[in-house]
């Protein structure tokens, strides 16, 4: 029996988990898997409740869960809450409660969707990339930090970038053995001509690659690595790189794929792990029942294979999603003429049905 713990959170987070259990309750049916599952606050959703966005009794039942499935976080509602309160801060406070240091954002391109991008089908059909973020550290966590007024009447606004040699170690690490299962080709992005915290990222890397002598390592700096996945995608297989650069750079590697409503994410510590849609709570479509629920249920295969360690099952939701994109059935954001238009909850019932097939 494991314990899942579900966290909606906000806008279209509450309509596509509807939709991930449809399948966790198909699982469970057909005596596939045997879980437990409950559900929790996070975001504005909690502090509308609670008046925090991440309740203790969210962090304590995460940490005692198997794996944690999260919707999205944020809504315009909340954008004038003081920054210690934003939802934002709940998905933050959630990831470094947890010591989720490892986030994985695969950006695969569904040939069925292949027109999708923006991006001429030739330069991104068959594209396989994993990007391997750093998570729990970096500029968006690292001390001091603030906003505060000088004498002179000035303000200052002041983040830092901090890695020790230990947090990039052990995402690194995790890079390595992500690349000896696949391609085994491992680029490292870093900014290490300006700035020293990424020069230490770089040489900890490459101090590492004679343990993994089958791992091809690389190096790329970030303003080139966003230039190179527009140019010529196909050249990566893992990408590993810092908080931030991974935040921006899976954004730019989803639409290489179409849509950022197709892509999950898992975000792994020692301990605990998290699955989650790298899209937003979308607010300009939350609670209209168009949003793609796709990327949550690709979130629940991500689950499958590293949590429940059933693969064979985690390839069965992705064969179901590929099945339900062959039929043609598509929601409004990867429409195209032709295509049967459909919405979230159909979405999740043509998934739950393919799973039969
Ligand atoms: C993401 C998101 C978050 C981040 C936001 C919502 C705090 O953009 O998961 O990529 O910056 O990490
Ligand atoms: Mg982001």
């Amino acid at each position: 029996m494991k314990n899942i713990y579900l966290l909606p959170g906000d806008g279209i987070g509450q309509e596509i988990m509807a939709e991930a259990v449809k399948v966790l309750d198909w699982m469970q049916s057909r005596g596939l898997v045997s879980l437990r599952m409950s559900e929790g606050l996070i975001g504005g959703t909690a502090y509308d409740r609670t008046g925090t966005p991440l309740p203790e009794a969210t962090v304590s039942a995460a940490k005692s869960a198997d794996a944690v499935l999260l919707g999205a976080v944020g809504g315009t509602q909340w954008e004038a809450l003081d920054y210690s309160v934003r939802p934002e801060r709940g998905l933050l406070g959630i990831r470094k409660a947890l010591d989720l240091y490892c986030n994985l954002r695969p950006a695969q391109v569904f040939p069925q969707l292949a027109n999708a991008s923006t991006l001429k089908p030739e330069v991104v059909s068959g594209i396989d990339i994993m990007v391997v973020r750093e998570l729990s550290s970096g500029i968006y966590f690292g001390e001091p930090r603030g906003v505060e007024t000088l004498p002179d009447g000035r303000q200052k606004g002041l983040n830092s970038l901090v890695y020790y040699t230990d947090e990039i170690q052990r995402v690194a690490r995790r890079a390595f053995e992500i690349a000896r299962k696949r391609q085994k080709r491992l680029c490292s992005v870093d900014k290490a001509n300006v700035l020293e915290c990424t020069e230490l990222w770089r040489k900890t890397v490459i101090a590492m690659a004679p343990d993994y002598p089958d791992v091809a390592l690389s190096h790329m700096y970030v303003d080139n690595a966003a230039m190179q996945l527009i140019r010529n995608p196909r050249q990566f297989d893992v990408i590993l790189t810092t908080n931030m650069f991974g935040d921006i750079l899976s954004d730019e590697a989803s639409m290489l794929t179409g849509s950022i409503g197709m892509l999950p994410s898992a975000s792994l510590g020692d301990q605990s792990a998290l699955y989650e849609p790298i899209h937003g709570s979308a607010p300009d479509i939350a609670g209209q029942g168009v949003a793609n629920p796709l990327a949550m249920i690709l979130s629940v295969a991500m689950m499958f294979r590293y949590t429940l360690d059933q693969p064979a099952l985690a390839e069965r939701i992705e064969r179901a999603v590929h099945l339900v994109l062959d039929a043609g059935v598509r929601t409004a954001d990867i429409w195209e003429p032709g295509m049967t238009k459909v919405g979230t909850a159909a979405m999740g019932d043509a998934v739950v049905a393919a799973l039969t097939a």
